[in-house]
């Protein structure tokens, strides 16, 4: 357990041996974290994932009999962090749960909540513990329906579920003993993979929490935010505001290299432009979608290329296609291209892929017959050229 401030612990579990977490990869594990305080009234702020509540009990049991939980919030119903809740309300025997009324239909999907002592909490509810208070700000979306945050104003710590929150493991529990780098770039592989299909609902919600009085963020996930608050902040205010770097990405793959050689050469052309601009080649099924989806975030090009094989793109190409259209990242500039023996394929149906993504796409598909003639391969490097410099105007 780890004070954040005195009778205000974390309780929760860390996973060091997920490796998935409903396809997010996850390297180097997770955190479910879980709040527990402790005033003249005893609350705890979230559960933990249903095979770790014992973990949870354990730690609780430490500081604090189960009887005397008499609140339990519940910020967000996803079951990484409510699976824990049906042995938590058997065992909590005076504990209330207290969620937003979307969350309760939804807990009742997912559990028998007949028995449940449940009261719903909205934007204005305070629920008084002593000398603290639970307030709720609801943050629809952000990434689920009924997702909520929970304020409390005298130590001016905010409770914020999945947001801000990364997947990542670590033995410390502060943002400020672990690198700094390493904290963000996990922060933005938690963004892109989770919540960047609602940019607009997370500019409202940071809208809604600019107002407060933060000193402390306290995700369900990763480190807590206290020595680096305005860098989290900043970031989500780039992620969620479609700032770019100068980059093009160059996603492809191959079968007999007919692919790649025109991928080196987009690459190749596009990095003659200037020093300044960052074009790397990523071979798809040499990578993950997680971090192809942490890389998309921040780029205002991207070129996609596909050997064709039976008519199709290559198969990883269409889980890349599939994942990408579901995370809605905004528009980007966008090329097609690829290989094929014979007939139509990768290249066609990447580019109708890029028009239903309503991106704006610069020139024709290119397709190498078997292999890419030196022309068409001066010709990618033309086009790589002309993807960096549209990047760089964004
Ligand atoms: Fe960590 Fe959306 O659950």
């Amino acid at each position: 357990m780890t004070a954040l401030k005195e009778n205000i612990d974390w309780v929760g579990y860390v996973d060091w041996n997920i490796r998935d977490f409903h396809s997010y990869d996850t390297p180097r594990g997770a955190t479910y974290n879980s709040y527990l305080i402790r005033d003249r009234k005893t609350a705890l702020i979230d559960a933990v994932k249903a095979p770790f509540v014992d973990r949870l009990i354990r730690n609780i049991k430490e500081l604090s009999e189960l009887s005397k939980i008499e609140y339990i919030v519940c910020n967000h119903a996803e079951p990484d962090h409510s699976g824990g809740l049906p042995e938590m309300m058997k065992a909590c025997t005076n504990a209330t749960l207290l969620c937003n009324g979307k969350c309760r239909e939804a807990l009742s999907e997912y559990y028998e909540t007949a028995a449940w002592k449940i009261e719903v909490v909205n934007p204005g509810t305070k629920i008084e513990l002593g000398t603290r208070s639970l307030n709720f700000i609801d943050t629809p979306m952000v990434h689920w329906p009924e997702s909520m945050f929970t304020y409390i104003p005298e130590d001016a710590i905010l409770f914020s579920m999945d947001a801000f929150g990364q997947h990542l493991g670590t033995s410390v529990r502060f943002d400020d003993e672990w690198p700094l780098d390493d904290i963000l770039l996990e922060a933005k592989s938690y963004y892109a993979n989770i919540v960047n299909p609602y940019g607009r609902q997370v500019q409202k919600t940071l809208e809604a929490a600019a107002g407060l009085d933060i000193k402390m963020i306290a995700s369900s996930h990763g480190v807590i935010w206290r020595s680096h608050i305005p860098e989290i902040i900043a970031a989500y205010k780039d992620w969620a505001g479609g700032k770019y770097v100068p980059k093009l990405l160059v996603f492809y793959d191959t079968m007999w290299d007919s692919t790649l050689r025109m991928t080196e050469a987009i690459v190749r052309g596009a990095n003659s432009v200037s020093d300044a601009f960052d074009a790397r080649s990523i071979h798809v099924r040499k990578t993950t979608l997680t971090r192809i989806a942490a890389e998309m975030i921040d780029a205002p090009a991207v070129a996609f290329g596909s050997a064709t094989l039976n008519t199709q793109v290559m198969p990883q190409m269409a889980a890349v296609m599939t994942y990408i259209k579901g995370l809605k990242f905004r528009p980007k500039t966008s090329f097609a291209f690829g290989s094929s023996g014979w007939g139509i394929g990768g290249p066609e149906l990447i580019r109708k892929w890029l028009e239903e993504l309503k991106w704006n796409v610069i020139e024709e598909p290119l397709k190498a017959r078997n292999r890419p003639t030196p022309e068409m391969l001066t010709r990618c490097a033309e086009i790589g050229a002309k993807l960096a410099q549209v990047a760089m105007e964004v």
